[in-house]
């Protein structure tokens, strides 16, 4: 970990969002850094690429190879790499280069928010089940929704693959159904509200974890700040895993 042809861990810290190198230092001092599992002490360094940095037991990005783009899919585009009927897909909206892929999916109909990364590591650690990222869908539906059909939808209803777990739901509009839910089945907001009884005319994805952008135009894409990046790591958090 502490290679001489690494770079020092306060630099590589700031250049990835945490304040000055004067911070960074403080960061390292109070003991919240580990590189590769074991907690850093000053002075330590890190090859970016391939050391493993946690903040807070909070594994972070820092290899300057990986990229994050946040793109506002429209209908009609399909989120894999390659459709094999032709079709055209979310990775021939972005760069060619690196090779990325997206962070979980949204059916071709549905429209808004994805991420699409070469980091494999933040990807498994956002679409794994028990981190449980928020996202948040708007919904409307055929139909005004009922109460009932409200609160079966916060409590869970039963799919062909299980009961979806609680979920946050609220009534926007006539028939606009705002829905977070922290799991990622197929097509899961699409036949929770069949399962009710108001089917999905229109789903757009609002938010991902804390990330939104309520500017960014149907189909275009811009890059992740660092400190969208940091919050989406926070969300995605490994704090709570054994070590
Ligand atoms: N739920 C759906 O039904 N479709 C999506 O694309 C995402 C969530």
């Amino acid at each position: 970990m502490d290679a001489p042809e690494g770079e020092r861990l306060q630099k590589i810290l700031a250049r990835a969002g945490f304040g000055s190198r004067r911070k960074a230092e403080q960061i390292i001092a109070a003991g919240r850094v580990s590189v590769n599992g074991k907690v850093a002490e000053l002075g330590v360094r890190a090859a970016p690429a391939t050391d493993e940095l946690a903040v807070d037991g909070i594994v972070i990005s820092v290899n300057p190879d990986l990229v994050y783009y946040l793109l506002n899919k429209s209908a009609g585009v399909i989120s894999t790499v390659s459709d094999p009927q032709g079709r055209p897909t979310v990775v021939d909206l972005l760069p060619r280069n690196p090779q990325i892929h997206p962070v979980g999916r949204l059916d071709s109909e549905t429209e808004g928010l994805l991420l699409l990364t070469n980091d494999g590591s933040l990807t498994h650690r956002l679409t794994h089940p028990s981190h449980g990222v928020e996202k948040e869908y708007l919904a409307q539906v055929r139909g005004d929704p009922s109460r009932g059909a409200v609160r079966q939808l916060r409590e869970g209803v039963e799919l062909d693959d299980g009961m979806t777990a609680p979920a946050k739901v609220s009534l926007k509009g006539p028939s606009m159904i705002r829905i977070v839910i922290h799991e990622g089945r197929n097509r899961q907001v699409r036949r929770m509200c069949d399962a009710v009884g108001y089917p999905v005319e229109r789903l757009v994805r609002t938010r991902i974890g804390s990330l939104r952008d309520p500017q960014l135009e149907p189909g275009s894409w811009r890059e992740l700040t660092v400190s969208e990046l940091r919050t989406l790591e926070k969300d995605a958090g490994v704090a709570d895993e054994p070590a």
